[in-house]
């Protein structure tokens, strides 16, 4: 048995995967750690499929509500999806099985933003939580854990759930321990600001206190965390990465920026990554990160001596760095906090920071509202994940995206979104490989000159043409055609590309 149980009660509640998934039981609530590829529960998912599909082999019932941080990995949402295990799911996910499961109407989904789960729990929103399941790095003599490469909601699964299964994997650096920064957000009524004023300001405890009580089963794992790789940055990332930095620097030369204070939230992506590349060779120094997940460009950050901290709630490694972070996480903890989400994405401490928000998108209107999740309005890719907690408080919101989408067949600009999850109130800048649209202080129509700048050029005389079009209207302070609104999507559905 693994040295890292040094209570002797919890040791004495080690069993294997499968006895453990005996604890789970058909229409359970279940809260499972896990966010991107880092810090889900191995072996655990597998088990749980595995007695999923024996109980419909015997003409049985069993699928789970399920609740993590957000995306996990095949073996966990694959795995459990394509036994029909889950009947539910929030707040995030991005497998293909399941989100194959979910467009078809096999499964629910309830898409939320990240920083609300913990207090939905805590609340009751979703019922009595049965089970937490939660990957560990290690567990002290006393009961108290020392979280793995993700900490999610993992503190609110734990208190609210009447079952506690632990896995400690031992694949996890046991140097992680003090990199957490665990801190709890209480009930509205009992708040008191949280008080975070600089991205490396630690306010809690480095171990998650837990119930030893309510443990029914710990399970020893050796698996690595799952992340796919990124691909090598291309032309197009290149440059919008580029538009990116000139558009950082226009901060720079207004005054409002300076080469010392850039605060970065960046979405998980390959263009936000061929971005913190392109900050590698710029004049920005001490950059800092209070964001949601670590990305391998943040570690090259740290390593050339650019990024000063970087606070987040996970990591999102690629294979290559998630293993030099487990040679080398005590280097790293010195520069990384990893935080509950609650925390890492709470919108008081965002504000009060200042930081520059930048995420992925699917589509943007002429207007500057921003489709990241739905394809032609009905078929979620992902989910909005903590780009909304982020993009409503940073300082600067921006997106970044292609222009263009399934080799031009798609423009990611249009005249409306099919599906609004940040709103022009809410966008700033918008950047894509033809340069940035800086839409602060703008009314509509002149969001739209910007907007349509942006776009690849052989869609821009199709959305002047819906300009002129709609401007010929009675109303003129946000001009539509409402017959023509998604004739873009239209033309995609019915012929396979939004050109004419
Ligand atoms: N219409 C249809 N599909 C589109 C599209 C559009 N306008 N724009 C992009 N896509 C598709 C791409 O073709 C690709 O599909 P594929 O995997 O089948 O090839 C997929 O969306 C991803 O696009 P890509 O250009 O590689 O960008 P990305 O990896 O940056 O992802 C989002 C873009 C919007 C899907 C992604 O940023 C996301 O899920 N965002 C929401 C959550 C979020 O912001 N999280 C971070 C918060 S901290």
């Amino acid at each position: 048995m693994s040295d890292r149980i040094a209570h002797p009660g919890l040791r004495a509640k080690v069993m294997t995967a499968d006895e453990a998934a005996t604890f789970v039981n058909d229409g359970d609530l279940v809260g499972m750690s896990g966010f991107t590829g880092a810090g889900y529960p191995k072996v655990l998912p597998t088990a749980i499929a595995k007695r999923a599909k024996e109980f419909h082999d015997r003409g049985d019932s069993f699928s789970i509500s399920l609740l993590t941080g957000a995306s996990t990995s095949a073996e966990l949402d694959g795995e459990l999806a394509e036994a029909d295990a889950v009947k539910f799911r929030a707040p995030y996910q991005s497998d293909p099985i399941m989100r194959d499961k979910i467009n078809s109407g096999q499964m629910k989904y309830a898409d939320i933003h990240l920083s609300h789960l913990g207090m939905m729990v805590q609340e009751g929103f979703f019922g009595k939580m049965d089970v937490a399941i939660v990957e560990v790095t290690k567990i002290l003599e006393d009961g108290r854990i020392v979280p793995s490469s993700s900490v999610g909601n993992n503190v609110e699964y734990l208190d609210a759930a009447d079952k506690i299964i632990l896995g400690v994997n031992s694949w996890q650096s046991e140097e992680l321990e003090g990199m957490h920064d665990i801190y709890r957000i209480p009930l509205p009524g009992h708040r008191q600001p949280i008080p975070i004023t600089e991205v490396g300001d630690r306010i809690g405890s480095p171990y998650i206190d837990i119930d030893v009580s309510k443990v029914v089963a710990v399970v020893e794992t050796d698996s690595p965390d799952r992340n796919a790789p990124f691909k090598p940055a291309d032309e197009t990332s290149k440059k919008i990465a580029g538009y990116f930095l000139d558009f950082l620097e226009g901060e720079v030369r207004a005054g409002r920026l300076s080469y010392d204070r850039y605060i970065m939230q960046s979405g998980v992506g390959n263009v936000p990554n061929a971005v913190m590349a392109g900050l590698l060779d710029s004049k920005f120094e001490n950059i800092t990160a209070y964001t949601e997940v670590i990305q391998d460009g943040m570690l090259d950050l740290i390593d050339a001596g650019k990024m000063s901290v970087a606070s987040a709630t996970s990591f999102s490694l690629s294979p290559e760095y998630a293993e030099k972070m487990n040679r080398e996480a005590k280097r790293y903890r010195e520069n990384i906090i990893l935080r509950p989400q609650q925390v890492s994405n709470h919108p008081e401490v965002i504000r009060r920071l200042g930081l520059i928000a930048t995420n992925g998108m699917i589509e943007a209107d002429i207007y500057g509202n921003i489709n990241s999740t739905n394809v032609i309005g009905s078929r979620v890719m992902n989910g909005i994940g903590g780009s909304g907690d982020f993009t409503r408080n940073a300082y600067i919101s921006s997106f970044i995206s292609p222009a263009v989408a399934k080799g031009g067949a798609l423009s990611a600009i249009v005249p409306y979104v099919t599906h609004t999850d940040h709103t022009e109130h809410d966008v700033m800048v918008v950047i894509t490989e033809h340069g940035y649209a800086d839409l602060r202080g703008l009314a509509p129509r002149d969001r739209a000159e910007k907007m349509i700048a942006i776009a690849a050029p052989e869609y821009r005389p199709l959305l002047e043409e819906y300009v002129d079009r709609a401007g010929q209207g009675e109303f003129l302070q946000t001009p539509h055609e409402l017959a023509h609104v998604f004739d873009f999507q239209k033309r995609f559905v019915e012929t396979g590309s939004m050109l004419k």
